[in-house]
């Protein structure tokens, strides 16, 4: 090796190890910095979530203990429909431990208008992605419903969270516990039987 390439082979690898001196420098005040409060919401507080502006058929995320929850605002039309097709799901009245007793029902939540559920496939842990749009044109099939759909391997959820027969998911999406504390603010993490 010439003199020239070994000095610059010297400076290539002193600029690494600076690079990571640097960056494990940062990673601990990063950690430092967080605020009680944020402290806490990694250890798994309860956060709350305004839905005040959330429109009908829309759905917005929020993060609980690192993980995505989904609150969807449903129309009348989509509560309705829910019972329509019930005889395709694997488990329709929430028998399986998946919810808080409160949320064991068609709608599976306290309000059927408020749909608020983990949004994490119960197959092998992939986010689903919503498919409100309903029959042919939501790519999935004639007579589709509206839900959720998970592109790792296929599954199909329901507008409530209840996975449909046959699918490589075993169970309904888990509802976490909650709480409304008015119309439009939802505390997410807990509820009265876990205060
Ligand atoms: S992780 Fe959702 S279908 Fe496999």
């Amino acid at each position: 090796m010439s003199d020239t390439l070994k000095e610059r082979r010297r400076l290539l690898i002193a600029t690494s190890s600076a690079g990571a001196v640097a960056a494990a420098a940062t990673a601990v005040p990063f950690i430092a910095s967080l605020t009680p409060s944020e402290r806490a919401r990694a250890a798994g507080a309860p956060v709350e979530a305004d839905v005040g502006k959330l429109a009908p058929g829309e759905m917005m995320t929020v993060e609980w203990r690192g993980k995505p929850v989904w609150i969807v605002r449903r129309t009348p039309e989509m509560v309705a429909g829910l019972e329509a097709h019930e005889d395709r799901l694997a488990d329709p009245a929430s028998g399986e431990a998946q919810q808080p007793d409160y949320a064991a029902n068609r709608h599976r939540s306290i309000n059927p208008e408020y749909l608020v559920v983990i949004g994490i496939c119960t197959h092998l842990g992939c986010s689903p992605s919503d498919k409100f749009t309903t029959g042919a044109a939501s790519g999935i099939a004639a007579d589709w419903p509206g839900g959720f759909f998970c592109p790792c391997h296929g599954s199909i959820f329901d507008l409530a969270g209840r996975v449909f027969r046959s699918q490589p998911a075993p169970t309904n999406l888990e509802i976490p516990p909650h709480k409304w504390l008015s119309a439009s603010l939802v505390l997410i993490g807990e509820d009265d039987a876990t205060a």
